[in-house]
């Protein structure tokens, strides 16, 4: 296989590049990122020496290097990772999310229909789904209802990718998963902000009261998941990859206080994010049932494994 990754020197693209370098040596990789605030080379740092590892700087909306780059390694599958992926920012500057998500991809699926690629896997999220109250779960099925300007934007991305299945038949299919935690992600999100704050000896922000819920996966865990679709899915489906571990944002904090020794006035209470969806839950039963996959990292052993990881960069 000649796999094209887009985004692969971001957090998930990063993670999977390596899964997929260790698993498959003998597939052609070409890591195709802008390298904007939140790609990050190091990230890949020792595959280098790989001689089937490319790293090529450049954004996928610019068609005419995409294109260039597809030709020059014979690239037959497409992965495509590269977006805006931060609320918080698309709350502020909502343009960029739309260039990317939405232009980007848009541009990226004629280069992948023009080159006859054999598969265009693209990467969504569970929060094309919209929110959902204290109980029920979101099937691959339900209506999407994104509610933030960066979910609009990967909703749209979404309905892209699967009007040129319909209407052109471009090999495509989706993944939406919840929020992933590891390593090598820019530290910006819960997580490993807090990681940061923490081992910097400073307060970690907390929306309102921290009653927001969200699912959590390793970030491994999704790369199986990830390398399963790309496999085997079924063309012009969508898979939801979830961790099967919904917390209050406030228990992720105290779980990470508690890995760093920390007590609870390291906490500080701010005001919450505008449009804050409450609550995100994946039904994963399909995934399950058609591929055999299921997370496998415990949550407790996964926040270790993270903040050891932070540790031996600060
Ligand atoms: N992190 C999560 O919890 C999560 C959950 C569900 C889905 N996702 C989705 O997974 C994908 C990867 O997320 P992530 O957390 O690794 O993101 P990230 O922000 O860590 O990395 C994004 C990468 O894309 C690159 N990029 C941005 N714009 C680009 C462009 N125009 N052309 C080429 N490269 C560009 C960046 O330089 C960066 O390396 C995204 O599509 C995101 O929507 C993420």
């Amino acid at each position: 296989m000649n796999l094209l990754v887009t985004g692969g020197a971001g957090f998930i693209g990063s993670n999977f590049i390596l899964h997929v370098l260790k698993k498959y040596p003998k597939y052609t990789i070409v890591n195709f990122d802008k390298l904007t605030y939140a790609g990050n080379t190091k990230n890949l740092s020792g595959t280098d020496k790989n001689l089937n590892y490319f790293f090529i700087q450049g954004d996928i909306a610019d068609a005419k290097l995409v294109k260039k780059i597809i030709q020059k390694y014979s690239l037959t599958h497409i992965v495509n990772f590269a977006a805006e992926t931060h609320v918080d920012r698309s709350i502020t500057d909502p343009d960029a999310f739309i260039q990317t998500n939405v232009v980007g991809t848009h541009s990226l699926l004629k280069c992948a229909l023009e080159a006859r690629v054999k598969r265009f896997l693209h990467i969504s999220t569970d929060e094309v789904y919209g929110a959902l109250g204290k109980t029920g779960s979101f099937t691959e099925k339900i209506p999407l209802s994104p509610r933030s300007p960066y979910a609009a934007s990967k909703a749209a991305g979404d309905h892209l990718v699967f009007s040129y299945f319909h209407t052109y038949k471009l090999p495509a299919l989706i993944t939406r998963s919840s929020n992933n935690y590891g390593p090598r992600q820019y530290p910006e999100k819960l997580i490993p902000l807090f990681i940061k704050n923490l081992l910097a000896n400073k307060k970690v922000p907390l929306y309102a009261t921290g009653g927001n819920i969200r699912d959590w996966l390793y970030v491994l865990d999704n790369c199986e998941a990830l390398d399963l679709v790309l496999h085997t899915g079924r063309l012009g489906e969508v898979y939801n990859i979830g961790g099967e571990c919904e917390k209050t944002n406030k228990e992720v904090a105290m779980m990470i206080l508690a890995e760093l020794g920390k007590s609870a006035s390291f906490i500080q209470y701010v005001a919450d994010r505008p449009g804050h969806d409450f609550r995100y839950s994946l039904n994963t039963k399909k995934i399950q049932s058609e591929l055999g996959w299921k997370p496998k990292m415990p949550f407790k052993r996964g926040i270790h494994e993270t903040v050891e990881w932070y540790k031996q960069l600060s």
